[in-house]
Formats: structure tokens, sequence, C-alpha cells
């Protein structure tokens, strides 16, 4: 099926943020390195983020790198970090011609240099893009991202510059890596683990979730065309009753 033709455009969600899972899986069943799975991703992350443009998805978040990751083998996380430095310097004419504008969240200060330098380098250069954000997930724990919030937000209550009261959603949001970036309305995680694993736990509190058991490297377009379209089919009740968004939409 086609689905991008079938697609409702006047609800297209804003944001979409992706769990990229399966790599490791994908490269053992051709009996090949887990790097080589890594690298096959990076065409992945291309399908996914030229989708997202040409849908006018605004925001397209991707788990690329956990707090947890580091504890791999270190042959695996220096390929990675050589992956993302190299793909990020090859890359930076391609976000600019499409108008990419390139963001990360988590704690990218205790990257590599290199790859601190890359990021901060391409994020400059894309900043006045006015297409899809490509958000990196770096060195990310939605956990850690939640303590840094609440820890900053205690800060401004001991110094008297906010009241208990003012503690709300909105200023919650404002001391999160995502300040300023609305809550993803869907989220994908591939490869058919059911499961958040530290990914944004305040932003996906109402998120729509698609669980596909596509590894990562065969993740295509159309794959997420079919997940923004089962999206669509589903009712988004922010814990009202159908019935009383139906009389909402008479409103309208
Ligand atoms: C999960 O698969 C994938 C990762 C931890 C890394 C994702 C990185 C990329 C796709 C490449 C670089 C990305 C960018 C943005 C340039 P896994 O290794 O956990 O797979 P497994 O569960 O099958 O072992």
């Amino acid at each position: 099926m086609d689905y991008k033709d079938k697609l409702d455009k006047t609800n297209i969600p804003q944001h979409v943020a992706i769990i990229m899972d399966g790599n490791g899986r994908w490269a053992k069943e051709k009996g090949q390195m887990r790097l080589v799975g890594h690298a096959t991703g990076v065409e992945s992350v291309r399908e996914a983020l030229t989708a997202a443009s040409e849908i006018d998805v605004k925001y397209l978040t991707l788990y690329a790198f956990s707090t947890e990751n580091w504890n791999r083998p270190k042959e695996e996380v220096d390929g990675l970090m050589d992956l993302l430095v190299n793909t990020i310097a090859n890359e930076i004419d391609s976000l600019n011609n499409n108008d990419v504008r390139l963001l990360t969240i988590g704690n990218t200060n205790d990257l590599p240099n290199s790859c601190r330098h890359e990021l901060l380098n391409a994020i400059k250069r894309t900043e006045k893009n006015k297409g899809t954000v490509l958000i990196l997930a770096l060195n990310y724990s939605a956990k850690l991202e939640i303590k840094q919030a609440i820890k900053g937000i205690a800060e401004k209550y001991k110094k008297g510059e906010i009241e208990l009261d003012e503690i709300n959603d909105e200023l919650i949001h404002e001391h999160l890596y995502t300040a300023g970036i609305p809550d993803p309305e869907l989220m994908i995680r591939t490869s058919g683990e059911i499961r958040i694993s530290n990914f944004l736990l305040w932003q996906l509190a109402y998120s729509e979730l698609h669980f596909t058991p596509v590894f990562w490297p065969d993740f295509k377009k159309e794959d997420l065309y079919r997940a923004i379209y089962e999206y669509q089919t589903r009712e988004r009740r922010f814990g009202w009753i159908g019935e009383q968004l139906n009389e909402l939409d008479k409103n309208d």
C-alpha cells in the first residue's frame, strides 16, 4: 500500500520521535559486525529525515546514543562516535540544501572532543534553516534530564526567584533539553522491542506509540508514512471521553 498518498495532510504530527533499534541483530542475521549494522542505519536516518521533510513534519528526534550505551564494548562505542563525526561532517551540505536545522539533546558536553566540535559546527551552520528540525539525542537519559530540570527549578526556588505554586508543566518544560519544542505526538520504536528505554519520559506522556518489528537498517520512508497513517486512525483523547471530543469538534 502507498501510505504517503493516503495521509491526511491536515493531520501530520508536528513532532515524531524514533528509537532506532535493531542494528546489532540486523548485522548478526547477515553474519556481519555490529558496526556494519550501525553504518547501514545511517541510510535509514536519511530515509526517515527525507520522508519527514517531504510531508512537513517539523521536528524529528532520533535516539542515537543513550548514557547507558557507554557500557558497550569500547570498539563499538568508538565506532559509533566515528560514524557520528563522519556522518555529520559529510551531511552538512545536504542538510543545508534541504533546509534542515540540526539540534541535539542530552549531555553533549561529555562526548569526545571531535564529536562535540563537529556537532557544534553543524548546529551553527544550519541554525538559520527553516525546514524540518533534526534533533539527535546523544548521551541522553530522560531520568537525568528530569533530575537536571528539578535541580534547576530548586535552585531558582532557593534564590527566591520563583514561588512553589509557580512550578507547573510549563516551567518544567522550560527546564528540559526540549525547552521550546512541542512534545512528540508520535513515538516509533523499531526492532520489535516494546519499551521506552529512558527516552523522553516527560515528553511522551500523551504520545501515540508505534512499535514495528522492522530492524532500523531496513527502515524505509514507507515505514514512517505507515506509522503516521496508523497514528491518524487513532483517537487522541488526553483523558477525555470520545463524545466530549465530538462535541468540541462540532463547536469548532
Ligand atoms: C540501536 O541498535 C542503535 C544504536 C544504539 C545506535 C544508532 C546509531 C545509528 C543509526 C548511526 C548513527 C546515527 C546518526 C544520527 C548519524 P542496537 O545496537 O541496540 O541493536 P540490537 O538491539 O539489535 O543489538
